[in-house]
């Protein structure tokens, strides 16, 4: 008798499309602001310059088009959708949440959206909830959204932080298909997430609705948030890498959240991985939070270096703090 696989629920990946502001602010711009260099900026963090949000440019704004990009790239219409995940720290207001605006513009009357706050975590975090919703059933095409506009909560005196974060969105569009069970087959394999809120002073924002009623500002410890960052992401990527029984060998490409150039360097080392195999775009954008996940792997899907077939790792660490990785076979 020949053994048939079994067949199994996957979330595929069918298409992916990002938005960034108009306005570039290189590092040179920066330093008539606050006391800063190029120099400094590039040999601490790897960025050069971000894109910043413009009059009339909101999260919702640049989640809409970049939604729209990736149904395109997905070839398929707006009423396919019947789940929208939005990651965002920036919503245009407290509430609605954003993902109800988005739906809105996309004409969607449908199915759910939500927002999901897991700061520069939240695509990890919006990935593993759509995912999770799309194996039960509850839904069947989801866009999948980070989007930020962190240059609105900037203290834009405090060099410590303003240097560090540029706006723009990602999107994928996730599709429930059924497949062999093997892990050659395309789709989300793993997610892991985790969260430890005994560091949410570590970085955060110093203000909200229910405590000043006030938006605030970022504030953070770099220092301490470096520290926790290189040992969180290396041990959750291997958490999910062993879940799913795959070496960093068989890994096509790492897409990580974009903080900081030795956060990645670093990770990078502790577990073997080379350089050449990591998308990285801090370079030009920044720190996006939770659209830069989104934003690297729709740059490395376009220009060609992302296969459909290969396998991808995903992972981030944020304010919290939170942290994941998913690994999905492209
Ligand atoms: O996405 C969420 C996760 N976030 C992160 O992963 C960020 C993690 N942290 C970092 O990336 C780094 O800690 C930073 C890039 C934020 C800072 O780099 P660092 O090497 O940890 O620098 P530091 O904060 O220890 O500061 C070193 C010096 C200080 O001066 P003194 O005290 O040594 O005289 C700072 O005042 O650099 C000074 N400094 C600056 N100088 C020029 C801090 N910011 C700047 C600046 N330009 N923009």
């Amino acid at each position: 008798m020949i053994d048939v696989p079994s067949t199994v629920v996957r979330s595929v990946i069918a298409g992916c499309g990002s938005a960034l502001p108009q306005r570039v602010m290189t590092n040179a711009d920066m330093s008539k602001i606050v006391d800063t260099s190029d120099e400094w900026i590039v040999e601490r963090t790897g960025i050069k310059a971000r894109h910043i949000a413009g009059e009339g440019e909101t999260t919702r704004s640049l989640a809409t088009l970049a939604a729209r990009r990736a149904l395109e790239h997905a070839g398929l219409k707006a009423e396919a959708v019947d789940l929208i995940v939005l990651a965002t720290a920036t919503p245009d207001n407290t509430f609605p949440a954003t993902a109800t605006l988005v739906q809105a513009d996309l004409g969607i009357t449908r199915g759910a959206a939500f927002d999901v706050q897991a700061v520069c975590s939240g695509f990890v975090y919006a990935l593993t909830v759509a995912d999770a919703m799309l194996k039960a059933g509850q839904a069947s095409c989801a866009l999948v959204i980070g989007s930020e506009t962190f240059s609105r909560i900037l203290d834009w005196t405090d060099r410590g932080t303003c240097v560090l974060f540029g706006d723009g969105a990602g999107a994928v569009v996730l599709q429930a298909e059924r497949h062999a069970d093997l892990p050659a087959s395309p789709g989300i394999l793993i997610s892991r997430i985790h969260s430890d809120g005994r560091f949410s002073d570590k970085l955060y924002v110093d203000g909200g609705p229910s405590t000043t009623k006030t938006v605030g500002h970022l504030r953070m410890e770099g220092r301490e948030v470096f520290k926790h960052a290189v040992t969180n992401i290396s041990a959750v990527m291997d958490e999910a890498m062993k879940a799913a029984r795959v070496t960093p060998g068989e890994v096509d490409w790492f897409v990580p959240h974009q903080a900081n150039r030795r956060i990645l360097e670093g990770t990078a080392r502790k577990l073997g991985i080379a350089e050449e195999r990591i998308v990285m775009t801090l370079d030009r954008h920044g720190n996006t939070s939770a659209a830069s996940i989104p934003l690297a792997f729709d740059e490395a899907v376009k220009d060609g270096r992302i296969r459909k077939g290969q396998l991808v790792l995903f992972e981030a660490m944020g304010g919290g703090f939170t942290w994941g990785a998913v690994l999905a076979r492209y």
